[in-house]
């Protein structure tokens, strides 16, 4: 039953693909990665949800379903963000949604939030410039309590760039928190600002 559903949701992504077109990676739908059912689990139950950012959002598959009043969808490709956009219209959570079409690199975001999620595309992003934006973050934008999460494969050949927690977050105002995911040994770390 599940794989007919993952079946379905394949096709109907690959139609969305030809309508918006965005990557084909973005095709692969959420059950085929575990990753996206952890940090929905942990955002879910964070006590204080007012507000969350997704920065590389993709499709939204994880702040979609999340709980919270104020969401910021942020991605580099301004079709992935309207198709998004679109699927919003399947989100079980009524919320008020922002799309902008952001990178990383060169941007700043503004807002104060309750989380900021980070999630299968850091491996791009060279460790100096990754600690840098991480630290303006976790300084700027994250309410007290406030959480951070990135993902973290050890010794994947095929990414660019393979990180280390302890290069990243230098800092004494975190409580950080690991989580095992099955799949191509990535691990999920939480920032918790104290
Ligand atoms: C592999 S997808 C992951 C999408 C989503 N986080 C998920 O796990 O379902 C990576 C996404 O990150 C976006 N991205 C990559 N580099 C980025 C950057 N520098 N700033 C913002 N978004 C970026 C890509 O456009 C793409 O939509």
């Amino acid at each position: 039953m599940t794989s007919l559903v993952v079946v379905f949701k394949k096709i109907a992504r690959t139609c969305l693909m030809c309508i918006y077109r965005f990557e084909k990676w973005h095709t692969s739908p959420a059950e085929n990665r575990d990753y996206v059912k952890n940090i929905i689990e942990i955002l879910n139950k964070k006590k204080s949800r007012n507000s969350v950012v997704e920065i590389g959002c993709g499709l939204g598959d994880i702040i979609r379903k999340v709980d919270y009043k104020k969401k910021y969808y942020l991605d580099l490709s301004p079709n992935v963000l309207e198709a998004a956009k679109f699927l919003t219209i399947f989100s079980k959570f009524r919320s008020e949604d922002s799309f902008c079409v952001f990178d990383f690199v060169t941007d700043s975001f503004l807002h104060p939030v309750d989380a900021v999620v980070l999630v299968n595309w850091i491996h791009n992003i060279d460790p100096d410039t990754l600690k840098n934006r991480i630290d303006v973050i976790v300084n700027d934008v994250l309410n007290e309590s406030g959480f951070l999460i990135f993902d973290i494969v050890d010794e994947n050949r095929n990414y660019q760039f393979n990180h280390k927690i302890s290069d990243l977050l230098v800092r004494e105002d975190l409580v950080i928190r690991e989580y095992e995911c099955n799949k191509f040994d990535r691990r999920i770390v939480v920032a918790e600002k104290k």
